[in-house]
């Protein structure tokens, strides 16, 4: 087993957001102060079969911490995975044990991992043996509202891995109501293995009572929407740019990765509504944004509206 992991420091951390946390929002969040990205879910078996789609997901080059979450129930898929250096980029190697979605869960992915542990333990235990990079569990409080987070993270650790993530509601909640806050703290005082906080975090005061109980770090999704600067703001660091260059970095990220006007113009046109969440006149603007034709519409609306 590797010697145990321990964070140089406190992280606050890109959640995994499948949709959203592709390369050009990671290295957004990077510039502005994210300690630890994270790739959106990726299918370990997609992988085994060298789908290039799926393989177009791993490229990277953030200067923080690099996490790529893999999903999947097949020990094996995983293990050739895992082997094959294809996730040699990586710092880490996150499994997703949390996804909710019906297509997910129906093929014994995601929050299922919760309910057949022993596979589960096959699947981790082949991650283990095939790589020495840190590797983390992201989990829920439970399946079927059967609460069994705690025994879970146990054979977590007792597999060896490096850390958790726990999002503290059950499958069965998605991500309505609020997490239970209790949870992180029954956690860190059931596991002797670092545990991540995820979920509802969105300012200061969140963050002081995560470092309060003994978390070693917390995780941001929602609130990153439109909000790359977050970090920044945790952080109380400077920022000294404005909201319509942030726009056009992210965009030309984009533009980078995707290398087609086209496929730039669609994935952004979701990111930039959320760039319009908080402006006084939201609707009329994201009706505009909504009837756009293409990428040259897109940067002029960019000059002219934020
Ligand atoms: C659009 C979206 C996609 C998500 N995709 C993933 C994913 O691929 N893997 C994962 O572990 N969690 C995923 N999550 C869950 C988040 O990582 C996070 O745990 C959850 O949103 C709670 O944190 P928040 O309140 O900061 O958003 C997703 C959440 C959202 C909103």
């Amino acid at each position: 087993m590797n010697k145990k992991f321990k964070f140089k420091k406190f992280i606050y951390a890109l959640a995994p957001m499948a949709g959203v946390t592709d390369f050009a929002f990671r290295e957004i969040c990077a510039d502005f102060g994210a300690d630890m990205v994270v790739t959106e879910m990726i299918s370990a078996k997609a992988l085994e079969y060298n789908n290039a789609r799926t393989q177009k997901m791993l490229k990277e080059n953030s200067r923080c911490l690099k996490a790529v979450q893999l999903f999947g129930h097949d020990p094996k898929a995983v293990a050739k995975v895992v082997s094959s250096g294809i996730l040699d980029n990586f710092d880490i190697i996150d499994f997703n044990c949390g996804c909710p979605a019906k297509k997910i869960v129906g093929n014994n992915d995601g929050s299922a991992m919760m309910r057949n542990i022993n596979n589960t333990r096959k699947v981790l235990e082949s991650l283990r043996n095939n790589t020495n990079k840190p590797i983390s569990v992201k989990f829920r409080l439970g399946i079927d509202n059967n609460i069994n987070y705690i025994e879970f993270a146990k054979m977590c650790e007792d597999v060896g891995v490096d850390f958790l993530t726990l999002h503290a509601r059950t499958r069965e909640q998605g991500y309505s109501g609020e997490v239970d806050k209790s949870a992180y703290k029954k956690l860190i005082e059931a596991v002797n293995t670092p545990v991540i906080w995820s979920g509802d975090i969105t300012n200061s005061k969140d963050v002081k009572y995560a470092k309060e109980i003994g978390c070693s770090g917390v995780m941001i999704g929602r609130e990153a929407l439109g909000n790359p600067e977050i970090f920044a703001k945790l952080k109380h660091k400077k920022i000294d740019c404005d909201k319509k260059e942030i726009v056009l970095k992210h965009l030309n990220n984009m533009r980078s990765y995707f290398g087609s006007d086209d496929a730039t113009f669609s994935y952004f046109k979701k990111h930039l509504l959320w760039y319009l969440k908080n402006y006084p006149n939201a609707t009329e603007l994201k009706k505009q944004v909504c009837s756009l034709l293409n990428l040259q519409k897109m940067y002029d609306f960019i000059e002219n509206n934020i």
